[in-house]
């Protein structure tokens, strides 16, 4: 009997009405346009404005609209998996909230958390129920909103972080499509980089933090930059070493969104053609757990059957690794 894989069978997505340009940036903050530009790559980045309205609100709109393009009836989904660093609330997962609300009733939910390597990580966990043959149908999101805890007081946070969800459905596959390998990687060393310190359980928000904004997230850009092109760009290099491809296999690079440069600097090191490697980082800045499934989002209508596609995150924690994935359909 041939191996069951797993494979992304539909894609949905979703960003808020809301587009925060550089032009208005320039009027928040210290900051102008070339600079954010040339430093990141991102022109405008899209913000969830309404009161009350949270992640799920996000990752609702994503998962609606996968459920509604592939015509999937919501019960028969096994599983949804929530992944995002900014969950609607405490104690509540935000997973369990969605679930109900897009009818997925004979499903259990969860959050899954590891900064902008929730999705990647996601997919590891995902695949790995299906290839033991315990779910059939996983509905994996990610999603953020990362306006939430952000300053727009502090130029070099504000200008890169946008809102926005993406969703894919995970099933078994007999054609050996899907998951083909992953190399996942954390170093907690890294968490001092990149963190908002207070609002967790090692130091609960008080009235003087409070005013201090020390809830709101802070990184040292030059460290997490050289850590991020760094360790995506050796990942990258190993998953495809150790499966045999060179840069002619492979379709496309869907790395995480977070400066156009680091992206850049993957794709060299993999010695990738611009016209192989996915990027929507100008339109939405870094979306955190979406920025993955934003990109088959908006590429999807360009992937084929058996395109081979690495994927590749870095994110707070430190955490990063890749994923060698086949495509399994034409749409
Ligand atoms: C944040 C980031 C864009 C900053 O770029 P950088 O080239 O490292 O810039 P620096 O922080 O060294 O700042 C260079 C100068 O620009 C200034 N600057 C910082 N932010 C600015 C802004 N938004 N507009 C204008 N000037 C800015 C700095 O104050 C500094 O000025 P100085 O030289 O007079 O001190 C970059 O470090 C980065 O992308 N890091 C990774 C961030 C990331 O990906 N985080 C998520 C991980 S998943």
């Amino acid at each position: 009997m041939s191996k069951i894989t797993a494979a992304i069978t539909a894609v949905g997505g979703y960003v808020p009405e809301y587009v925060l340009t550089n032009k208005i940036l320039e009027t928040m903050v210290e900051t102008n346009d070339e600079w954010i530009t040339s430093r990141t790559g991102i022109k405008e980045r899209r913000i969830l404005k309404e009161d009350g309205k949270g992640t799920s609100y996000l990752a609702i709109k994503a998962a609606e609209d996968l459920i509604q393009k592939k015509g999937l009836d919501p019960k028969e989904i096994d599983l949804v998996i929530v992944c995002t660093a900014t969950p609607d609330m405490k104690a509540a997962a935000t997973a369990a909230y969605t679930a109900t609300q897009i009818g997925a009733v004979n499903a259990f939910s969860y959050d899954l958390e590891a900064a902008c390597s929730s999705f990647l990580f996601g997919m590891s966990t995902a695949t790995a129920y299906i290839e033991a043959g315990r779910y059939k149908k996983i509905l994996l999101i990610g999603a953020d909103k990362n306006s939430s805890f952000i300053n727009y007081k502090d130029r070099a946070t504000c200008i890169i972080f946008g809102d926005g969800a993406g969703a894919v459905l995970f099933e078994p596959n007999e054609e050996g499509l899907g998951l083909q390998d992953e190399l996942l990687r954390s170093n907690g060393e890294g968490r001092d980089f990149l963190q908002a310190t207070y609002g967790g359980s090692s130091y609960p928000i008080n009235k003087d933090t409070f005013n201090e904004g020390k809830h709101y997230v802070f990184q040292d850009g030059k460290t997490v930059f050289k850590n991020a092109v760094f360790n995506m760009a050796d990942v990258a290099e190993k998953i495809m070493k150790r499966n045999d491809l060179t840069n002619d296999d492979i379709a496309w690079l869907a790395a995480h969104q977070a400066n156009k440069r680091i992206i850049d600097a993957t794709a060299n090191r993999i010695e990738l053609e611009e016209d192989k490697v996915m990027m929507n980082i100008q339109r939405y800045g870094n979306t955190t757990s979406a920025t993955l499934p934003l990109l088959l989002f908006d590429y999807e209508s360009q992937l084929k059957k058996g395109d081979k596609i690495i994927f590749a995150a870095f994110g707070g924690g430190f955490t990063w690794g890749s994923i060698y994935l086949k495509w399994a359909y034409n749409s």
